[in-house]
Order: C-alpha cells, then sequence, then structure tokens
C-alpha cells in the first residue's frame, strides 16, 4: 500500500451542483484503505463483474506492492466496491474496479477514481478496457481520460482488443504519442 497517501475519508463530498457530484447515496460511502480482510467480498464482487475475475492471490500481490494504491467503498461495514491502481515506471496503471452490480450508478466508481487522483498529483494515469465496455468508457471519459489508441488481442478470454485510455499527458510518463 502507498504509506505516503494521505487519508481523504474526511472530505466533504462536493455539493449537488459542484464538479464531482456523482448521484444519490453519496453521503453514506466511506472511502478507506483497502485491506486483506476485505479480499473475501471482494472476490464476490469480482466474480460478479467480470468473464475472467482476478483470484485472491492477484490481489494479495498487487497489494503487497509499495507503489499500490488500494481502496475500498464501505457502507454499514460492508465492502460495496474497491479500485487497484499501481504504478509502473512513471505511469499510474488503474489495475481493477468494480461496483458490486446492487450498487451502481451511485456514484461510487467515480468517488473511488477521484479519491485515488487525489493522492497522486499531476501524475499520469493509464487504463486498458474493453471497446464494448460503454458504461466504463462512459465513466471514464466523464473523469477526463481521453482514448489513445488500441491494444491489440489483450483479453485472453475472447481475444478483444483493448482501448487504451490515458488522463494527463502521456509523453509525461515517455510515452510517444503521434
Ligand atoms: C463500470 C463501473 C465500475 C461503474 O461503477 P458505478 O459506481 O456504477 O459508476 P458511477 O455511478 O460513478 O457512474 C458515473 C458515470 O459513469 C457513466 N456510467 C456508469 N455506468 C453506466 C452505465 N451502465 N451506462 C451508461 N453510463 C454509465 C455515467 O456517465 C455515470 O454518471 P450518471 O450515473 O450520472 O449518468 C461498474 O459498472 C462496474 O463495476 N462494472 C463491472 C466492472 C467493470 O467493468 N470495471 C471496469 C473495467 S475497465
Amino acid at each position: 500500500m502507498n504509506e505516503t497517501a494521505r487519508p481523504t475519508t474526511e472530505q466533504a463530498p462536493p455539493a449537488e451542483d459542484e464538479p464531482g457530484f456523482f448521484g444519490a447515496g453519496y453521503d453514506s460511502i466511506e472511502v478507506r484503505e483497502l485491506d486483506y480482510p476485505d479480499l473475501p467480498p471482494v472476490i464476490s464482487i469480482e466474480r460478479r463483474s467480470f468473464p475472467s475475475p482476478w483470484s485472491v492471490g492477484m490481489f494479495a500481490l498487487e497489494l503487497s506492492k509499495p507503489d499500490t494504491i488500494g481502496l475500498a467503498a464501505v457502507e454499514d461495514t460492508r465492502v460495496v466496491g474497491y479500485l487497484v491502481m499501481s504504478r509502473f515506471d512513471r505511469a499510474w496503471h488503474l489495475m481493477n474496479i468494480a461496483i458490486a452490480p446492487e450498487q451502481r450508478r451511485r456514484g461510487i466508481a467515480s468517488r473511488l477514481i477521484t479519491e485515488a487522483l487525489d493522492r497522486i498529483g499531476r501524475d499520469p494515469v493509464t487504463l486498458e478496457v474493453r471497446p464494448t465496455n460503454r458504461s466504463a468508457i462512459e465513466l471514464y471519459e466523464r473523469l477526463g481520460f481521453r482514448s489513445f489508441g488500441l491494444r491489440k488481442a489483450y483479453y485472453p478470454d475472447n481475444g478483444e482488443d483493448a482501448l487504451i485510455m490515458w488522463k494527463g499527458d502521456p509523453a509525461r510518463a515517455g510515452v510517444p504519442v503521434g
């Protein structure tokens, strides 16, 4: 986990007419560090969210890295969503984000990403997303991510390409853009 990250759970949420307000139900969600005891509910959400879910070992490996930000969205002590973001070289990668299916469209993913972005300052962030995952692409675009091409045959389960997205300048991470 990123030991230098400052806790942001006491921040006041944005008002409804301010940028950063996403949906109803915002107030009852706490965002805190994702930790190993959270992995059973995380795996349950993961399996309901992805055709090729991460294993417990994959989460444990990412959380063990010093340059990983892991966040849990919690309501009434129950984990309802999570985010894992790791730094490789000069860029942060949004590795995983999912919200329990029954808790979607409440602004929880937006809140998790916004809090992670707060922790990394102006460093560029990249991610891969299936071009068919319109809900995720709309979420990312709304938060300022832009498309920068395709990674061919990226997903092993069906051979689907990945859409590469960046927030911030990829050139600052040493990635040439044409
Ligand atoms: C993608 C995902 C993380 C979004 O989580 P969420 O908490 O529902 O997202 P938010 O409520 O913060 O949505 C913010 C905005 O994103 C867009 N969005 C989110 N879900 C959408 C959907 N199903 N259809 C269209 N737009 C959507 C909307 O613009 C939404 O704002 P609005 O609700 O005011 O219209 C969630 O659907 C999920 O867990 N999906 C399965 C896992 C996954 O695909 N992860 C991403 C892998 S790259």
